[in-house]
């Protein structure tokens, strides 16, 4: 199967009631779990690759990677660039055969944010690739809807934004943040906020990050073998059960992914201190991670739409 983009994926997660999984992409462990995970649940998916993944693994073997996985397969698969932070690294990503690109000038001013994106949209658009944009801040915020505020994007912007650089999907702050720390108070996720913009654009595919749910049993193995991980928090799963039949078309987990793959090394390492077989402890960590993946896209509601 040849890579796809995402506009067809998302406009039949938009009617369908429910979204993507997207996971994050570093090395071929973590490519086989994600795609034998969507294989046998049917699933279409997105496999993304970060700036510093791009660094770590290198363009070249991710894009062979993924192109063999594809000749495993007969789901659908988006090759997507996540957060990507200059124009130079979106194009080099869709020059060397992605389906798709993020660019996240989130953190500019409104007005460069959206000139960086367009700049990007007139770029990718021309090479028939789709563009995941970012309106608002992703950090972990305390209870105060003061604090909030601040960080959240705002509905009657989110509209601008889209209009003005014409991206294909927006990425949106309502409470999720990356990492295994996501809340100080108690998780809560604006929902009448994600309810205004879908309303404001009908139809409109919205993405959203940080969705890890950093499951408690997962962050256990990891500490019971020798790991620290205190205190974390995740997104509830009913939350984001509830945004994939919302306008939610793509939900980003990385998180998960790292702790299920860490957790089953830990306890390979633990159990057989002699064994010194790589494949001895990446043989469970990738069927870890793919016992992770299969959870999420039956969450999403992904599971069976390919
Ligand atoms: O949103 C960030 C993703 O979890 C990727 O993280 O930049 O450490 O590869 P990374
Ligand atoms: P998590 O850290 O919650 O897995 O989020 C991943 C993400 O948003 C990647 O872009
Ligand atoms: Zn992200």
């Amino acid at each position: 199967m040849p890579l796809v983009g995402t506009r067809e994926m998302f406009k039949k997660a938009y009617e369908g009631g429910y979204a993507i999984g997207a996971f994050n992409v570093n090395n071929m462990e973590l490519l086989q779990a994600i795609v034998d995970a969507g294989t046998e649940e049917r699933s279409p998916l997105i496999l993304q690759v970060s700036a510093g993944a791009r660094k770590y693994a290198r363009q070249e073997y991710l894009i062979h990677l993924v192109k063999a996985a594809m000749e495993t397969t007969d789901i659908p698969v988006a090759l997507h660039l996540d957060h990507g932070d200059s124009f130079e690294l979106c194009q080099a990503c869709v020059d060397g055969g992605f389906s798709s690109v993020m660019i996240d000038a989130s953190h500019f001013p409104f007005e460069e944010n959206v000139a960086l994106t367009k700049k990007v949209v007139d770029y990718t658009h021309a090479k028939g690739v789709p563009v995941e944009a970012e309106l608002g801040k992703l950090t972990s915020t305390s209870d105060e809807p003061g604090a909030r505020e601040a960080v959240y994007t705002d509905p009657d912007e989110a509209v601008k934004f889209v209009k003005q650089t014409g991206c294909d999907s927006l990425a949106i702050s309502i409470g999720t943040s990356h990492g295994a720390y996501k809340f100080k108070g108690e998780a809560t996720l604006d929902f009448p906020r994600l309810e205004k913009i879908q309303n404001l654009l009908p139809g409109y595919p919205i993405v959203l990050h940080g969705a890890s749910s950093v499951p408690a049993e997962l962050v256990e193995i990891c500490n019971k073998y020798g790991g620290k991980l205190p205190g974390t928090r995740g997104v509830p799963e009913e939350f984001l059960a509830r945004a994939a039949k919302m306008a939610v078309c793509k939900i980003n987990v990385d998180t998960d992914l790292r702790i299920a793959m860490t957790g089953a090394i830990r306890k390979a390492f633990a159990e057989n201190p002699s064994e010194f077989d790589p494949r001895k402890y990446l043989g469970p960590a990738r069927e870890a991670v793919k016992q992770v993946v299969k959870g999420k896209v039956k969450l999403f509601g992904c599971a069976g739409k390919a």
